[in-house]
């Protein structure tokens, strides 16, 4: 597996989580913010987007693993690591990387829900284009891109490339 091509650069990023840091700032104002990043994948969209937010914010981290086949959400998702707080009567905004199928996602909300938060909100970096997805409503989103896999800024394929600081497509083979 080889970079095919770079989709988003780290000049990009680095722009675009600016804006929604400042969007960010702006809305919670006053309120006690509690940012929940969802692992692996969410912690360098994370780190570099909390930076951008000039409030004293609170972080919370949930893994989840989804169920089924390796490339594909199956929407059944386990709970690896619960957050460590309460939610209750907080803010609460979940980042994470990348909405595909939604499922996850989809998932997380109504298990947080239930818990009874002040708010509920949701910020992702990438949002991918031409995906049947059950509504989900994104406050704070970054690049729409094509249905295509992608790797870089927290995204991994087999545990790989994480660490690279852009969104870039892999080659088929090689
Ligand atoms: P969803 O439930 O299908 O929306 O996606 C769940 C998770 O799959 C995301 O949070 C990512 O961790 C991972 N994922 C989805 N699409 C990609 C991709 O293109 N590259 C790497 N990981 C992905
Ligand atoms: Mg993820």
């Amino acid at each position: 597996m080889k970079i095919a091509k770079v989709l988003v650069s780290a000049e990009e990023i680095e722009a675009k989580l600016a804006e929604m840091g400042r969007a960010i700032t702006e809305d919670y104002r006053g309120k006690d913010l509690l940012m929940i990043g969802v692992l692996k994948g969410a912690f360098i969209v994370m780190a570099d987007l909390a930076r951008h937010v000039d409030l004293p914010v609170e972080f919370d981290f949930m893994a989840v693993s989804s169920y089924g086949a390796a490339t594909k959400s199956s929407g059944v998702v386990r709970i690896l690591k619960d957050l460590d707080e309460e939610i209750e009567d907080r803010h609460v905004l979940i980042v994470e990387d990348i909405i595909d199928s939604g499922l996850t996602l989809h998932y997380l909300i109504r298990n947080l829900e239930v818990r009874n938060p002040a708010s509920l909100e949701l910020a992702a970096l990438l949002v991918k284009d031409g995906i049947d997805r059950p509504p989900l409503d994104v406050r704070y989103e970054g690049f729409h891109i094509p249905p295509d896999f992608v790797v870089g800024y927290g995204l991994d394929y087999a545990g790989k490339y994480r660490n690279l600081p852009y969104v870039a497509v892999l080659a088929a083979d090689g």
